[in-house]
């Protein structure tokens, strides 16, 4: 995949404030294909296998009982080197320490209720995107 493919989620908390559009308008102007998306949820047992590298640290039970707190936008999106950029664009995991204009600075809450999710390479984007989307491994 090269980097031109990534995973994201828009996480619970920025779904229930109604972000899911300006923040998918970001995401279309910086010129991002939406290649797959979908509204959904995870279950405790799923949102545990999704963040099993962190089972075990402080923040994970946090994390879990978050994430699977309500619905997520899930989606693959495509770009030259989109898992760079996306990660960039998103800005820091802690709000606070997120550089200006960043999804993250805009939009999150907290560390954990932090807006929007972006896969940190390759491998991890076919992992994540392969929880919600069969066709993964075609991008
Ligand atoms: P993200 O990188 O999308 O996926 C893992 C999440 O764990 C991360 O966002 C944060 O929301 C959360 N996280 C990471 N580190 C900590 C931490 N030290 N304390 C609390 N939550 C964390």
């Amino acid at each position: 995949m090269s980097g031109n493919v990534t995973f994201t989620m828009i996480k619970p908390y920025a779904v229930k404030k109604n972000f899911v559009g300006p923040i998918l308008k970001i995401i279309n102007e910086k010129g991002y294909r939406i290649k797959a998306m979908k509204m959904t949820r995870f279950t405790r047992e799923r949102a545990e296998a999704f963040y099993d590298v962190h089972a075990g640290k402080p923040f994970f039970n946090e994390l879990v009982d978050f994430m699977s707190s309500g619905p997520i936008v899930a989606a693959i999106l495509e770009k030259e080197n989109a898992i760079a950029d996306f990660r960039e664009l998103i800005g820091n995991t802690n709000p606070e320490k997120a550089a200006e204009g960043t999804i993250r600075k805009l939009y999150a809450s907290s560390l954990t209720a932090n807006a929007i999710h972006g896969s940190d390479s390759d491998e991890n984007a076919l992992r994540e995107g392969s929880f919600f989307f069969s066709e993964m491994e075609q991008y």
